[in-house]
């Protein structure tokens, strides 16, 4: 039997995978982020304090948790500096508690500065990216002209190497994006944050490995979502890793039959952040509200995020990308308010109904919803822990969309908070 878990975004990202990892985590020793970087935002209330964690596994709240930043992370130094600093600050300890893999690639100054400047001459067709320079750092990685965490290791080299590639990204950015000039001052700045970086550098795949062998239970945590997923989601509008589950295998360095549980969390309903289709984006009022009960607003740019229903056609799929063995619906008390829940339930496309998820995001834009209503419960569930104390309605509703999408629900959440859930299915965590 696995002792490990992969907890993974179902929708858009920001479905509370952040407070999920945190009340997990009580089950398991090693927490481990596989992919993305700064462009997540995952937010952990522990207590009464809010920590927004951007590269830092979730895990690391808990004070004797193991944290690793897999191989599959791109790392910005000084952000992970700047991270570490600040949880330090709220007297959150992290010492010898984390590992970060020597083979993760780094996101340097220019990746940052090439993206926005691609962002602004794409115009209207932009991606919406949080301009972290994750999409040109996996460009890189993908070229094999990456750095990577090791090279902090050698500091002449390391200087070599940057002055080495900033010439052809100063002769890029001259050609495609007119002003952009790097002049290397940031490589000292590198440098001095590589002093809390390269003292935890490890094999990840060798210590994840041994740990499991030695009986340690490992989750996993995925940063964005199945449907921002570089090669499932709605392309090009993703970000450029592999957010899916099969993401945590190559990220970390963990074959995928050790991987055990799947655990795919989505809120009750559905938002999105940045431009891209949206099958069930709801308007004017209706979307104000959630978004103002929900405080939907980027934990990490600020933006306010599109709001809409729970699409069931789009988590049938993720369920299918990831193997779903566990969903977690989080945000059910957002909902109370509703006399009424719209719930998408059926794609057509240009007259047809439609089983499939489309690869083209044209036909994503044309996709017809087929709704049904359920009733709400109109009665407040903030903060339940008993499965038994929901109201009737509440429960009908999580039943119809396990039921629909075909996972079992494992926990669904009703606050920020740590102790705001109900356990529903303890077979989704490692016995202790
Ligand atoms: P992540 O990126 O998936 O970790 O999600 P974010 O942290 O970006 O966004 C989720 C937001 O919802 C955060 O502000 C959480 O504190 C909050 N949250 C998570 N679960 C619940 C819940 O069940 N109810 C309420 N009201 N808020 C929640
Ligand atoms: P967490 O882990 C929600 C979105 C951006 C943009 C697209 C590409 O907190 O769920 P990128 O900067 O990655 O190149 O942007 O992906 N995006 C997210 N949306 N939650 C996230 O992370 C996201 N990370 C990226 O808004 O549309
Ligand atoms: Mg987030």
């Amino acid at each position: 039997m696995s002792k490990a878990a992969v907890v993974v975004g179902v929708q858009w990202g920001d479905e509370g995978k952040g407070k999920v990892v945190d009340a997990l985590a009580e089950h398991f020793d090693i927490v481990a982020r596989y992919q993305g970087g700064a462009n997540a935002g995952h937010t952990v209330i522990a207590d009464g304090r809010k920590h927004v964690l951007q590269l830092l596994p979730a895990g690391v709240v808990r004070p004797d948790r193991i944290a690793v930043i897999g191989n599959g992370v791109v790392i910005d130094p000084e952000a992970l500096a700047r991270e570490i600093h600040c949880l330090e600050e709220s007297e959150i300890k992290i010492g010898s508690r984390l590992r970060i893999s020597d083979r993760a690639h780094l996101i340097l100054p220019w990746h940052r500065s090439h993206e926005i400047a691609a962002e602004a001459a794409r115009g209207d067709a932009q991606i919406g990216t949080t301009s972290k320079g994750i999409g040109p750092t996996y460009e890189d990685k993908a070229g094999r002209r990456g750095l990577r965490t090791c090279d902090l290791r050698d500091e002449a080299s390391f200087r070599a190497k940057c002055s080495e590639m900033g010439k052809e990204k100063n002769r890029l950015a001259a050609a495609l994006f007119d002003s952009v000039h790097d002049d290397g001052a940031w490589v000292d700045r590198y440098l001095a944050a590589a002093e809390g970086i390269v003292p935890r550098l490890t094999d990840v795949s060798a210590f994840l490995n041994s740990a499991l062998d030695g009986g340690h239970r490992v989750l996993f945590e995925g940063a964005q979502g199945t449907m921002l997923d570089i090669d499932h989601g709605t392309y090009p509008f993703v970000t450029s890793s592999s957010a899916a589950a099969g993401g945590a295998s190559i990220g970390t360095g963990v074959g995928p039959t050790r991987l055990g549980k799947v655990i795919g969390v989505s809120k009750a309903y559905a938002t999105r952040v940045g431009s891209g289709p949206f099958p069930t984006e709801a308007a004017g009022e209706d979307a104000d509200k959630i978004r103002e009960r929900g405080g939907e607003y980027g934990a990490v740019t600020g933006r306010p995020r599109r709001c809409g229903w729970f699409d069931v056609p789009a988590a049938r799929y993720a369920a299918r990308l990831n193997y779903l063995s566990h969903l977690v619906i989080t945000k059910l008390d957002i909902l109370d308010h509703l006399a009424e829940i719209p719930v998408g339930v059926q794609y057509e496309l240009d007259g047809n109904r439609l089983d499939s998820f489309p690869p083209d995001v044209d036909a994503v834009e044309r996709l017809k919803m087929r709704y049904i209503s359920l009733p709400g419960w109109q009665q407040p569930t903030f903060g339940l822990q008993n499965y038994d104390e929901l109201p009737q309605r509440a429960r009908e509703y999580l039943q119809f969309i396990s039921r629909e999408v075909g996972v079992p629900i494992a926990m669904v959440s009703t606050g920020p908070e740590r102790h705001q859930t109900i356990w529903m299915d303890t077979s989704s965590v490692p016995k202790d």
